[in-house]
């Protein structure tokens, strides 16, 4: 399968997905975890007018608690029904929210003009397909996304290596088991989810069952897996500078921050 194929793959699946995503993501706490990154970042290294991006911006629910604070914020996703609730969001009103996907960036640079802070937070560049499109996304936000000395965040699952399996894995999910999750609540109607983990070498695939009045539908995300260190020799080779995690950063996940020097 080509790249721009599964790269299509994965957002497509999140047009099913999406009705759910909130409902399964919001009582977790991740949208504000990855808006006090994003917060300490744009502080720490940016002036107040700060351009910020978030190049995987979803349902926009991390922007919708930046919208108050930051002059001028921007979100992009390669799923329009992901975005759909973004720009329902009042507190989004007058936010450019833009359908693209990834590997169509260079030509929104070309657009937008460049940011001082890109960030790509719940572990969603793992949706591309290979090594060759994680570093030709990098690339692109490198050369023509970020402004000099703009910075670059984005995080990724704590994988592990499996010695008996030989390659990497998410520690504590069940391999190849359906497991019930917590149920949702979407239109009045209560949703029962669950999830099936399984692996190839290179990918991790989570399979959900969303069961709703008897019906059930299935939907599989996927994601590359990659380690941190791993991550970041390439993307130092690509011409990323290190940068020094803020202390007062406290992610819930790896997170790999990078300069453009
Ligand atoms: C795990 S969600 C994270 C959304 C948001 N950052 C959050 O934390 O709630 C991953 C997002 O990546 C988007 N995505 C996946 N593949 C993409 C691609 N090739 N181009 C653009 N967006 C893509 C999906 O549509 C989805 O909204």
């Amino acid at each position: 399968m080509s790249k721009i194929e599964n790269d299509l793959k994965d957002a497509d699946s999140y047009c099913m997905f999406s009705l759910y995503y909130q409902g399964l993501v919001k009582s977790r706490g991740h949208f504000e975890n990855q808006a006090d990154i994003v917060r300490t970042l744009a502080h720490r290294f940016s002036s107040k007018e700060v351009r910020i991006l978030d190049a995987a911006c979803g349902t926009g629910d991390v922007l919708a608690l930046l919208a108050n604070e930051f002059l001028s914020i921007s979100g992009l996703d390669g799923s329009p029904e992901m975005l759909k609730y973004a720009l329902s969001n009042k507190l989004l009103e007058g936010v450019p929210l833009t359908c693209c996907r990834w590997n169509n960036l260079d030509s929104f640079f070309s657009r937008t003009g460049k940011y001082d802070l890109i960030y790509l937070l719940g572990n969603s560049i793992a949706h591309t397909e290979n090594l060759s499109s994680f570093i030709e996304i990098l690339g692109s936000i490198l050369v023509n996304g970020l402004s000099k000395n703009g910075v670059l965040a984005f995080d990724m699952r704590d994988w592990v290596w499996d010695q008996e399996k030989r390659h990497l894995i998410q520690p504590n999910r069940p391999i190849g088991v359906e497991k019930t999750l917590e149920s949702i609540t979407v239109d009045r109607s209560e949703i029962a989810v669950t999830e099936t983990c399984t692996y190839d070498p290179e990918r991790q695939y989570v399979k959900y069952k969303i069961i709703r009045e008897d019906r059930a539908v299935e939907c599989t995300l996927s994601y590359l897996m990659m380690d941190v260190q791993a991550a970041k020799k390439f993307i130092y080779q690509i011409g990323f500078s290190s940068v020094d995690m803020p202390s007062s950063i406290k992610p819930k996940y790896p997170i790999i921050i990078a300069r453009k020097a």
